[in-house]
């Protein structure tokens, strides 16, 4: 075995750079669902991540200590048989969240984190809030506690054309926030533009998650010789020069950028519809498909940071210490995958992809 002088502490690779040790992996964004759908997804995340993000955009959602206890109970009892695997949990920010729910949630020592969906924005967001700033009660006790915000980071006014949400996100609601509570920790999640790329980056105490499709994909493989829904997220898949400035920004070895999936499971027939879902799924071979990014982007020596340092970084918790490897054999990404009564589609269904978990 050879360890690379140029490579963070633990990532190895053999000699012959086929096969690539690295810390166990955490996901910092997740949707796993609730009853048969968690049931189905969970083992694939288990498989590759110790920890993940759980989000609580369930219906109804998260809203309090007791519903994120009750799905936390939930997902423990869905983990395989002498698996490993600790949920993180957060709560579902709406309007009527008050300063003790967030002190009882952080208390618990479980809730790690309070999500922000603008009302409407995505999936299940319409328990959202409806104007940022009736949460500043919220906030302050946030940023007291050192406890994250997660943006979704888009605005909801239809006005304003969809490739550009995110943007004008960032000009009339996050600048704003920033001014009225500067040391709030924040992390924008599945962030799809050079201009968040550029907010985080001028920001202390602001981190970002970026999602394989956002690293892999520009927003022309949603009409590729037709529509493609197994492609379509929120926020939208971007321009190429926005995709090239989050590469950059994964690949930087800065530690504001990290890992999050964004998997975010819908059955085939609710895609493939006339007004199909928003999400991709790639909790099947996430950490194969950021490898995959991080090789053509000949960075593999900053994926174990971007995959397993960064996030337990920012959020204050210890890293993991057990391994995982991957093996550089070619494998085609399956069509579908079983889940309830119909099938998911895994992000990039067909494709080869380079490298394995062992
Ligand atoms: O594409 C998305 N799907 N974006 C979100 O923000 C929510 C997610 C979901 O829950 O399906
Ligand atoms: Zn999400």
């Amino acid at each position: 075995m050879l360890q690379c002088r140029t490579l963070s502490l633990s990532l190895s690779y053999d000699d012959k750079m086929q096969k690539l040790t690295l810390i166990r992996p955490d996901d910092w964004h997740l949707h796993l669902r609730d009853g048969e759908a968690l049931q189905a997804v969970l083992p694939h995340t288990v498989r590759q991540f110790a920890r993940a993000i759980v989000m609580p955009n369930l219906k109804p959602p998260v809203r309090d200590l007791a519903d994120a206890a009750a799905y936390r109970d939930r997902i423990l009892a869905a983990i395989p048989a002498g698996k490993q695997f600790k949920p993180l949990m957060t709560l579902y920010l709406t309007d009527q969240t008050s300063p003790e729910d967030v002190l009882a949630a952080q208390a618990s020592g479980f809730v790690q984190a309070v999500k922000y969906y603008p009302a409407g924005a995505t999936t299940n967001a319409e328990f959202g809030v409806t104007d940022i700033r009736n949460c500043d009660p919220v906030f302050e006790v946030m940023q007291r506690l050192e406890m994250p915000l997660l943006l979704h980071g888009e605005v909801t006014d239809k006005a304003v054309d969809i490739f550009d949400r995110e943007k004008v996100f960032i000009e009339q609601q996050l600048m704003p926030l920033r001014q009225r509570f500067p040391q709030l920790k924040v992390v924008m999640e599945h962030i799809t533009t050079a201009d968040a790329v550029e907010f985080v980056l001028v920001h202390d105490h602001i981190a970002a998650t970026i999602t394989p499709q956002h690293l892999l994909y520009n927003r022309n493989s949603l009409f590729n010789r037709g529509i493609r829904p197994h492609f379509y997220c929120l926020p939208i898949l971007k321009r190429e020069r926005h995709r090239q400035a989050l590469l950059q920004a994964a690949t930087s070895g800065n530690p504001k950028f990290f890992l999050g999936t964004d998997s975010a499971p819908h059955s085939r027939d609710r895609k493939e519809n006339a007004c199909g879902c928003a999400g991709c799924f790639s909790a099947l071979h996430a950490i194969e498909l950021y490898a995959e990014v991080f090789e053509n982007a000949n960075a593999l020596d900053k994926l174990e940071a971007f995959a397993s340092f960064y996030g337990p970084d920012f959020y204050q918790l210890p890293r993991n210490t057990e391994q995982i490897t991957l093996i550089k054999t070619s494998w085609r990404i399956p069509d579908e995958v079983p889940f309830v009564d119909s099938q998911l589609v895994p992000l990039g269904a067909g494709s080869e992809l380079m490298w394995q978990m062992a």
